[in-house]
């Protein structure tokens, strides 16, 4: 017979979605993995997961393209309760539920979401007594993007995308995100990269455009708009032709900018306000382009304990 739930052994934790401002994409590295030099934000679109204590680790999800997440081991969640259980030396028995809101394989760091979500609602859970810096490295083993969905707020990533430092500027920009139909794996998309580069010197792509930051301290949403830059573009494009469309049909209703969200194939508009945004998914949402359109704002804050 299963025990009676106490509140107290419940946590809920919620994580953002994110975009890259700037992702330069630069030489592959001998581990399989692509140097990166990029801008992340923080979206206001997030996922909620409800840790409960358990016999044993178990995952659920329920919403957003939940038929298309594992739910066995392999899911990020159920591996960052596991690493986590593991550091303090405990049995990983919780349950993990889910709700997604943030579009599976849509570029947007759902995956990343919920293993950082998992972090801190376990470490809550089970007291581990885990650092900042125990909770980083752990996020940073998970996958590339799992210490910004944990960090949150406006970030430049290298490395691999895990070495984050803060980009100070404040205000908040409005978005629209186009999502299409089906998803793009990530590996997919930096492999379509690597041919399409055909070995070419790719080393410059790791700069940082001053007119990016420029345009973040100066809250000027022309100037962002124009400084948006993805590497990952043609890729994506090459691998799904009708985001070009979609890019074209955003930019034709009036957006200030507009990228590619990571490696795809979401394509994100950027709008002059909360209104505009509003006004611009409901336009974009209307011509067929994709198979659904969200407004999000950000920057905000990363991986939280709510309840
Ligand atoms: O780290 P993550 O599991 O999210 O990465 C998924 C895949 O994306 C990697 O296996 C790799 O092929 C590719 N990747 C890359 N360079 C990065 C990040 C990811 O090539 N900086």
């Amino acid at each position: 017979m299963t025990a009676p739930v106490q509140t107290d052994d419940v946590v809920i934790a919620r994580a953002p979605a994110k975009i890259n401002l700037h992702l330069g994409v630069g030489p592959l590295r001998s581990d399989g993995y692509h140097e990166l030099a990029t801008v992340f934000c923080a979206l206001s679109l997030t996922d909620e997961l409800v840790a409960v204590e358990a016999e044993r680790l178990r995952i659920t999800t329920t919403g957003e393209g939940a038929a298309d997440v594992p739910e066995g081991p392999t899911n990020l969640a159920c591996r960052a309760a596991s690493m986590l259980a593991e550091r303090a030396g405990i049995a990983p028995e919780v349950e993990l539920s889910v709700r997604k809101q943030i579009p599976v394989a849509a570029g947007l760091a759902g995956g990343s979401a919920d293993a950082a979500a998992a972090l801190v609602a376990c470490d809550a859970l089970w007291q581990t007594g885990a650092g900042r810096d125990d909770l980083v490295q752990i996020a940073a083993a998970l996958g590339s993007d799992v210490v910004f969905s944990l960090t949150g707020g406006l970030a430049l990533g290298t490395g691999r995308g895990e070495l984050l430092s803060p980009v100070l500027a404040a205000g908040r920009w409005h978005w629209v995100l186009a999502v299409a139909d089906g998803g793009l794996s990530t590996k997919d998309v930096y492999a379509e990269l690597d041919r399409l580069r055909d070995g070419r010197d790719v080393e410059r792509t790791l700069e940082l455009p001053d007119d990016l930051m420029n345009a973040l301290r100066s809250r000027d949403t022309a100037a962002l708009g124009a400084a948006l830059h993805n590497d990952m573009e043609p890729a994506a494009f090459s691998l799904k032709p009708a985001l070009r469309r979609t890019k074209a049909a955003g930019l034709d209703e009036g957006a200030s900018g507009a990228l590619l969200c990571g490696s795809g194939p979401t394509m994100a508009f950027l709008a002059r306000g909360e209104k505009q945004a509003v006004d611009l998914a409901a336009r974009i949402s209307g011509l067929g382009v994709c198979r659904t359109v969200r407004t999000a704002h950000g920057p905000v804050q990363g991986a939280r304990v709510v309840g």
